[in-house]
């Protein structure tokens, strides 16, 4: 099979300090196979350095790795960063959906203005290669979410199906993929798109379900369940999600969209009967809350594409999970350094009325 990335390419790793970038930046150096990777990161709430200290403290990939704190959005910075890249892999987003409700603005900044400065920039460097002014032009790999389908009461969402998407974060992610499409099209850019699914695993922010109850059940505090808990997600450990967006780097064809499927469709009530098993705490800490607005009820994604292709997820849930409860119970002062800054303002936004509305909840499911 045709590898589209030259060995020992340079890869910009936008967004590489979060959950996802900092895996994929982790694997894909630890591999020693003369990659070289710049991250581009503004280090966020969401950022966090620490992430890729695995990489930063081995002189050998260090010697490969570059840090360049930054916003995609700011050309100065984007310009030279994309000049000398072989591939970009724009991992960068505001991520999480109960933010995008509260305030949708730095969704759009990052995922529309952000992206559109991205593209600007590999246009050029397209435009420069063919003027043979650099041997080929950046390939860009969008990394976009399931979440773009919207709700999906039954079946499984194909590359084909329209973009639905209900919240602002969602909304924000598919105006990426429309701009990201549109610069294929009209500028001949060569650009793939991946649309993972639900992914958990270390070093995500506890501020999204399987971490932030997770650490909650840890502490002995209340797990708040937005409404029945019977929404449905496909989870996806962030090893396979990471190893999915290289393979398709390499392999993806010019224009598509690859869904990149977990396999593993659960009820948030079985997500959480599983944690709190390996947590070691019982259903009594589960308040079920007020639920989020606009809410989607199920996601669930056909990955036949990707497998045609030759790739599919790995992990098992139930391995990945009580490996993921371990990794949070060993690392407190990971927990305490993402639950600084804004972590109580937002908490008590997000869940305060929440919390003291919401009642226990007596039967596991
Ligand atoms: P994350 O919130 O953990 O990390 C996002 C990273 O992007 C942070 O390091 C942050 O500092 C950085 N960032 C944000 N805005 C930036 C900007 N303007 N310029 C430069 N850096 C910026 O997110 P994640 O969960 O790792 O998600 C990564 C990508 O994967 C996102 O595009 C997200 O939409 C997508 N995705 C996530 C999931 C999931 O379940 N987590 C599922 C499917 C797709
Ligand atoms: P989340 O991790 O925010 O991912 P997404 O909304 O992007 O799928 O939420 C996963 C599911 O868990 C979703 O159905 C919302 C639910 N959830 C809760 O019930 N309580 C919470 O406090 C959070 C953060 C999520």
């Amino acid at each position: 099979m045709t590898d589209r990335i030259g060995p020992a390419a340079h890869l910009l790793v936008t967004g590489g300090a979060g959950f996802i970038g900092s895996e994929l930046v982790r694997q894909v150096l630890a591999r020693r196979d003369g990659t070289r990777i710049t991250v581009l990161d503004k280090l966020t709430y969401a950022g966090n350095r620490a992430n890729l200290a695995a990489v930063e403290d081995d002189p050998e990939q260090a010697a490969r790795f570059a840090f360049v704190r930054g916003d995609i959005a700011d050309p100065v910075v984007v310009d030279p960063l994309v000049a000398a890249a072989d591939a970009v892999l724009n991992v960068a987003a505001e991520t999480h959906v109960d933010r995008s409700i509260l305030d949708p603005e730095a969704f759009l900044r990052t995922s529309v203005i952000g992206v559109h400065v991205l593209l600007e920039a590999i246009r050029r460097e397209t435009e420069r290669a063919r003027a043979g002014g650099r041997p080929a032009a950046p390939r860009l790999l969008q990394v976009s979410t399931d979440e773009v389908y919207g709700d999906i009461p039954s079946g499984h969402s194909v590359e084909t199906d329209p973009l639905a998407p209900r919240s602002p974060y969602a909304a924000a992610k598919a105006s990426s993929e429309l701009l990201v499409r549109a610069y294929h099209v009209t500028y001949g850019l060569d650009a793939v798109i991946t649309r993972g699914s639900n992914t958990y695993g270390p070093h995500q922010h506890p501020e999204k379900l399987i971490p932030l109850f997770t650490t909650n059940a840890l502490a002995g505090e209340p797990l708040p369940m937005y409404g029945d808990g019977m929404q449905i997600r496909d989870w996806l450990h962030v090893a396979d999600h990471a190893a999915g967006i290289d393979f398709v780097l390499r392999h993806g064809a010019p224009g598509e969209a690859y869904n990149v499927a977990g396999g593993h469709l659960l009820p948030n009530r079985e997500v959480i009967e599983m944690l709190l098993a390996a947590a070691g705490r019982d259903w009594s800490l589960v308040r079920t809350v007020p639920d989020r607005p606009g809410h989607d009820r199920r996601y669930a994604m056909d990955g036949s594409r990707l497998a045609a292709l030759g790739w599919r997820p790995a992990r098992t849930f139930d391995e990945g999970l009580a490996e993921t409860v371990a990794w949070y119970r060993d690392h407190p002062d990971w927990v305490a350094s993402a639950r600084s800054g804004d972590w109580d303002s937002y908490y008590q936004r997000q869940y305060g009325a929440r919390l003291a509305a919401g009642r226990a909840v007596d039967e596991a499911p």
